[in-house]
This record gives C-alpha cells, sequence and structure tokens, in this order.
C-alpha cells in the first residue's frame, strides 16, 4: 500500500480470504459508524466486486460523508500513490480486501495497519481457511501477536454449536481475542442494500447488532494503548514468537 504513513491514522484492515465471511458488512458498518461520530472517514476497497463501492453509491446523499477509494482499479489519469491519497482530515481509514490475497499482497496491505480483523464465520470449512489466514498474517505478514493488532469477528453465529466453541478454543491456544460476535441478522442485509450502517437504523430494532459493532469500535479506538503497552512491555517480555513449529502442533483439527 503506498499511502504515506500517518502516525495518528487509525488504519483498519478487514481480511479474510474466504469469500463470503463478512467482510465488505464490516468495512460499511464500521465507516458508517465512523462517519457519524467523527470526520469523515475513508474506506478503501481492494476488492475487484467493488462490494464496499457499490455500498458507497447507494448511500442517501443526506447521510454522513465517508470518502472512497477504489484501490481495486489502475487508473490511467493518476499516479498509483496519488490515486491511494488518503484526506488530510482522515482519521479512520477502513480497507475492504478482496477473498484471496496472495503473500505479496498481504505484506502490503498490512504495513502500518494499526488493527487487523478477521471475520470468521462458525462452519469447519471457514474455520480451517481462518486459520490459515491468521498462521499467514503471523508468518507472512510477520505480525507479532504481542502487538494485539489482530482480532477475530464471529460472523452469523450461533454461539452454542461445536464449531464455534472448536474456534473459541484454537484462538485461545494463540492469544488471539474474539472482540465480537454478530448473529445472523437481516438488519444487516437491510442496511447494505440502502447504502447504511446498522447504526443508522431504527435503533429499537437494531439493538443487539450494533451493541455489537460498539463493541468492535471500543477495541479498535483503544490502538494507541495497545500501541503503547507493547512498547512499555517489550523489552521484559520473552514470549516466544509464533513459528512453523506451533502451527503445526496448533492446527484447527488438533483442538
Ligand atoms: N451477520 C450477518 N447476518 C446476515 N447476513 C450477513 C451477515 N454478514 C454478512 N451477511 C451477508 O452475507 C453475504 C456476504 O457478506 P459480505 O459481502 O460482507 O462478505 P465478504 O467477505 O465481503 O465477501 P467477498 O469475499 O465475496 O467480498 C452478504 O450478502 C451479506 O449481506
Ligand atoms: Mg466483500
Amino acid at each position: 500500500m503506498l499511502t504515506t504513513p500517518r502516525n495518528n491514522l487509525n488504519k483498519v484492515l478487514i481480511l479474510n480470504p474466504k469469500g463470503g465471511c463478512g467482510k465488505s458488512t464490516l468495512a460499511t458498518n464500521l465507516a458508517a459508524r465512523y462517519a457519524q461520530t467523527g470526520p469523515a472517514p475513508t474506506m478503501m476497497d481492494y476488492d475487484p466486486q467493488g462490494s464496499s463501492m457499490a455500498w458507497l453509491e447507494r448511500r442517501p446523499g443526506d447521510s454522513p460523508k465517508i470518502h472512497g477509494i477504489a484501490a481495486f482499479k489502475n487508473s490511467m489519469h493518476a499516479t498509483r500513490s496519488w490515486q491511494l491519497r488518503v484526506p488530510s482530515e482522515t482519521v479512520n481509514l477502513v480497507i475492504d480486501s478482496p477473498a484471496g490475497v496472495d503473500h505479496h499482497d498481504l505484506r502490503e496491505l498490512t504495513r502500518d495497519a494499526t488493527s487487523i480483523l478477521v471475520p470468521v464465520l462458525p462452519s469447519a470449512m471457514d474455520i480451517h481457511a481462518a486459520s490459515r489466514c491468521i498462521a499467514d498474517l503471523l508468518l507472512v505478514a510477520k505480525i507479532d501477536r504481542r502487538d494485539r493488532k489482530l482480532a477475530v469477528v464471529a460472523n452469523r453465529t450461533r454461539k452454542n454449536t461445536k464449531s464455534f466453541a472448536k474456534l473459541m478454543r484454537f484462538l485461545d491456544s494463540l492469544g488471539i481475542p474474539i472482540i465480537s460476535v454478530l448473529r445472523d441478522s437481516q438488519n444487516f442485509v437491510h442496511a447494505a442494500e440502502q447504502g447504511l450502517g446498522v447504526c443508522e437504523m431504527q435503533p429499537s430494532r437494531v439493538k443487539t447488532d450494533l451493541e455489537q459493532i460498539l463493541r468492535i469500535v471500543e477495541w479498535l479506538d483503544a490502538w494507541p494503548e495497545r500501541r503503547q503497552d507493547r512498547a512499555s512491555v517489550s523489552n521484559i517480555e520473552r514470549k516466544p514468537r509464533f513459528g512453523p513449529g506451533m502451527l503445526r502442533r496448533q492446527t484447527v483439527g488438533s483442538v
């Protein structure tokens, strides 16, 4: 990614190469919430399907402003760095990524991210794919778990299923938090159709879903504290880093 690094920029990457796990749903709901509460956020869409950009186009004209950057497009008329330029007033940048990201793009996308959210559906196949995604983040993108940048959002979940319990145990063994559990809810579908986030729907209808979105925002907004904590413990903590051996011991099949 060619965005110039900025110290005060909250760069939230939504990532999971598995299709349909809720990346765009999460990206649009976070952008809508940031738009409601602060200066206009920027949403960057790296997915050639352009779901987040299409959502932005459906957004009613009187809704709080969100800047959109269609990062998947190759502009003939602008340099890449100009195309990906984040407006200076932006404090919160939300990045929607495509299904299937190669190692090079993974390194580029994760560079300078303050938080990385992995939405996961609670099926055996999705959990397996998510464990590979997390392994790639740790081993290829070299995300250090001690930075506490990485979190999972369980999506379309029925909490008391076996697969959910499996997912919880797996993540627990890696020390990665599940910061929110989104239920399977038509509120997300209806909001998406209208170019809105659930925070912009009738409050009494979306209470449960909005609570979960707000939990995510609360965790995201604590990124300066997480960074600060990391800096203060980095000299004392000597826990082993995640390595290939650990990955073999901790595959989902073994949890
Ligand atoms: N919690 C939810 N409840 C109900 N429907 C949901 C929920 N989350 C996502 N969906 C629906 O599931 C479908 C896939 O979600 P979404 O497009 O967000 O996934 P994605 O990871 O961005 O997919 P892709 O990899 O194709 O970009 C959409 O139709 C969306 O409205
Ligand atoms: Mg998408």
